[in-house]
């Protein structure tokens, strides 16, 4: 299948899955448990009906925006997605490039398999650095410095993780990273000699702003059950308001879902609210990122800007985002699968599609900017402040 013939990012997804090993797309494609959370994301979105606009001149829809205090050629972001590399080489590099090019920020991942310095060397743009808070806060204090010391605008920390969630795919597929091969993967990597050939040229993905982490005594863990076992679940409200104190620049709390905690994250300063909830990957069973959404920012009172990824998959969803009070959406796997269908090409394809679906849905809406986007387009039962 070309490129040019996929048409929406199941699509891509598709694509993805023919050419990746089981082990590797479900990986990316599995959340954790009976993946009730998973679809829930997507329901979440599809159940959102809205009332179109007639009469309006939409004949140049206009996706401009500000994201997290600073310009945005449309408002998505790319969300962080670890270990991407297994995927395609430097995948990671890839998306930023992709997001730079299109004046979108990037978000790099903990577990990133291309350098905090690299992205920001051969991709640029706005970028963001996502960190998973691990007991060794040296360690953390040196990727944050790495970060800053590179030009990243934000970090991003990720508050949904204080223990990895159970994917079960992952378990019965025997996948690890690094990539391990064992009897189990090897009838499953050789039926997928391309992407082995790639594997084999470019060498196999690792975890680049990991190199150097111990973390864990045991010898056999993997890196990522190494940092699994060395996240810091004990990190609570006084460890953020210290991380705010020492990291000045743009900080933003990911993996939200409560209006609880985001009212008390607004008053300790942070700049950005991320409702996520890793896209159905940790706590099965947690609300749909959509459904937590107008909860979270009435409860934010316009004290900062309120993100919402975990299930976008068509650029209607961001009409609904908007709607719903998010001041743009985040994408994970929907960049994710074009990336592991055919690299740079496809993570550019993906958004294209998503650029096109959105500018489709402003226009039948009635909405000819993004900025216009507001709760009057919600049927009346899930709007904020319906007249
Ligand atoms: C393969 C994969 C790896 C991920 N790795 C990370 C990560 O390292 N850090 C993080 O905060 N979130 C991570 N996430 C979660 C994403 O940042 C995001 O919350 C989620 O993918 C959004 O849902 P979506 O995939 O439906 O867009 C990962 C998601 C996937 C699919």
């Amino acid at each position: 299948m070309n490129l040019r013939d996929a048409h929406s990012i199941e699509d891509l997804r598709a694509m993805a899955r023919r050419r990746l090993p089981r082990g590797v797309f479900d990986f990316f494609d599995g959340g954790a448990d009976d993946e009730l959370t998973l679809r829930a994301n997507r329901a979440g979105f599809e159940h959102i009906r809205l009332r179109p606009r007639v009469l309006v001149d939409v004949h140049a829809p206009d996706l401009n925006t500000r994201i997290v205090g600073a310009d945005a050629a449309a408002p998505i972001v790319i969300a962080p997605t670890g270990a991407i590399g297994a995927g395609w080489p430097q995948a990671d590099v890839a998306i930023a490039r992709v997001a730079a090019r299109l004046g979108l920020p990037y978000t790099l991942s903990t577990t990133a398999t291309s350098s905090i310095e690299e992205v920001a060397t051969r991709a640029g743009g706005r970028l963001w650095f996502q960190l998973y808070v691990l007991r060794d806060r040296t360690f953390c204090d040196t990727l944050m410095q790495r970060a800053a010391a590179a030009g990243y605008e934000g970090l991003v920390v990720t508050l949904d993780l204080a223990t990895g969630g159970k994917r079960e795919r992952d378990l019965r597929n025997g996948f690890t990273v690094p990539l391990r091969p064992h009897w189990r993967t090897l009838c499953d990597f050789a039926s997928h000699p391309g992407w082995c050939w790639q594997m084999l040229r470019h060498g196999p993905p690792r975890f680049e702003n990991l190199v150097g982490f111990e973390g864990s005594a045991d010898p056999r863990a993997s890196v990522a059950a190494k940092v699994g076992q060395a996240l810091d679940a004990a990190f609570d409200w006084a460890d953020l308001q210290r991380l705010r104190e020492r990291w000045r620049r743009k900080l933003i709390v990911k993996g939200v879902t409560r209006c609880e905690d985001a009212d008390r994250l607004a008053g300790l300063g942070v700049d950005g609210i991320w409702v996520s909830n890793h896209g159905g990957r940790q706590l099965d069973g947690a609300i749909a990122t959509a459904d937590a959404l107008p909860d979270v920012v009435r409860a934010v009172r316009g004290r900062v800007p309120v993100l919402i990824d975990s299930g976008v998959r068509r650029g209607v969803d961001v009409v609904r985002a908007l709607a719903l009070g998010a001041q743009a959406v985040a994408v994970g796997r929907a960049t994710l699968y074009g990336a592991a269908a055919a690299g740079e090409a496809g993570a550019e394809r993906a958004l294209q599609i998503l650029f096109d679906e959105l500018k489709r849905a402003m226009q039948l809406c009635g909405t000819p900017s993004v900025r216009d986007i507001d709760d009057g387009l919600l049927q009346a039962d899930r709007g904020r402040a319906m007249p």
